[in-house]
């Protein structure tokens, strides 16, 4: 199936993924990431404008300013769900929950990490460690009847124990369970038989939704995250520009796309108007300080863009040639050709009636050579330069 029947394809009879977005929460935990409030109320505005399922705003207990970001953004949240994050702590729960209540549709997201490594830090047995989950699961369902319970490092967790401390959270009121691949270890086929097994063995696992939320330190989290998808989950964590700690997290834009675009291998929706991606990962790239990659996937600058000859004039006779997503689709407004010294003739005659010349072969022939000249010795031959080489070739003198 080509990108122009990917979107005609999609039904109402497919299965629904929920985006959970957590720019400002995980996102902005990239060392220099920090956002202002204004900022913070801006992308949050911008997240539910485009229809992300949940925002994840904040992580209340943390300080003053993320306990008023959150608290603002859920009082003007529109359509999303609005998350606060918090720690297996009673008062971290309270907080989050004093920060959410003002949200339309409010959810606690509570976490602990029960991988061996993260069990030695608070220096709980196994036993402490499920006593704890019960009474703070527990105690967020009572606030709130919305409450996702993550097991920090689930991926390297034994998986009978992460059975145990899931089926515990079920029990005590968690209607998401979220696994997180917290330290981006995991491989594509792995994450997929983690969720397809814990969905199968843990009792209740059919009454709640799980979740993926994958870091990036191998590449791998959007692959990883589309496993989980095909193996069950039906909510996807991410960022926008995969902007989160180290490598960061899942790129928003990655797996709404490949959602789209390979609707014929993933039948999923989301209620994501893709061409809100382009917008929103600029500002979030101005906001936070960290520059998208020229060849990022979706939202990179490069991404719809075509030097070489051969490319270019593939791309004038047909887009499909070489773009499997039309560039208007994630909000941009065309396929860029710039001109450069792999360019050819067809992409240096388009511009040149682009600009408002008219030439004929043998002035096109002139100039195509003055061209490649000064492309030996630019990085980009600029519209300016074009002009100036019309010129040029009008009054050889
Ligand atoms: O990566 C992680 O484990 C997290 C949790 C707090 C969900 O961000
Ligand atoms: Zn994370």
């Amino acid at each position: 199936m080509t990108n122009t029947q990917d979107q005609a394809a999609q039904t109402d009879a497919q299965d629904k993924v929920v985006i959970f977005d957590t720019t400002l929460r995980d996102g902005e935990q990239s060392p220099g990431a920090t956002m202002t409030h204004a900022e913070k109320i801006e992308i949050a505005g911008l997240l539910d404008e485009m229809g992300v399922d949940i925002i994840e705003a904040g992580f209340p207990i943390a300080s003053e300013g993320d306990f008023n970001a959150v608290s603002e953004i859920a009082e003007r949240s529109v359509n999303s769900v609005i998350c606060g994050l918090a720690r297996a702590q009673t008062g971290d729960i309270d907080r989050c929950w004093e920060a959410v209540k003002h949200a339309a549709k409010p959810r606690i997201h509570t976490f602990i990490g029960t991988s061996p490594l993260h069990r030695a830090i608070p220096n709980l047995t196994k036993d402490e460690m499920a006593v704890r989950i019960d009474e703070t699961v527990s105690h967020a369902r009572n606030l709130c009847d919305n409450v996702q319970w993550s097991p920090m490092d689930a991926t390297r967790t034994e998986f009978d124990y992460l059975c145990r401390v899931i089926e515990i959270a079920i029990k005590a009121g968690a209607t998401t369970i979220n696994i997180p691949d917290t330290v981006g270890y995991t491989a594509p086929r792995e994450s997929a038989e983690l969720i397809r097994k814990l969905i199968a063995e843990v009792p209740g696992a059919q009454d709640v939704i799980f979740a993926t939320h994958c870091h990036n330190d191998l590449g791998m989290a959007t692959a990883n995250s589309l496993a989980a998808v095909e193996a069950g989950a039906r909510q996807i964590e991410c960022t926008i520009n995969g902007l989160g700690e180290r490598a960061g997290n899942t790129a928003l834009e990655e797996v709404v796309m490949a959602l789209r675009v390979r609707n014929d291998l993933m039948p999923f929706q989301t209620g994501i108007d893709t061409r809100k991606l382009m917008n929103i990962s600029r500002r979030v790239a101005t906001v936070s300080g960290f520059p998208v990659q020229f060849n990022k996937a979706i939202v990179g600058k490069n991404a719809f863009a075509h030097e070489s000859g051969i490319h270019q004039d593939g791309m004038l006779k047909n887009a499909e040639t070489f773009e499997i997503m039309r560039p208007e689709d994630v909000g941009l407004s065309g396929t860029s050709l710039p001109l450069g010294k792999h360019s050819g003739r067809a992409a240096l005659r388009a511009k040149l009636e682009d600009l408002g010349f008219e030439v004929g072969d043998n002035q096109l022939r002139d100039v195509f050579v003055r061209f490649k000249e000064l492309a030996d010795r630019k990085k980009e031959v600029y519209d300016d330069d074009v002009v100036a080489l019309m010129r040029a070739s009008d009054d050889p003198e």
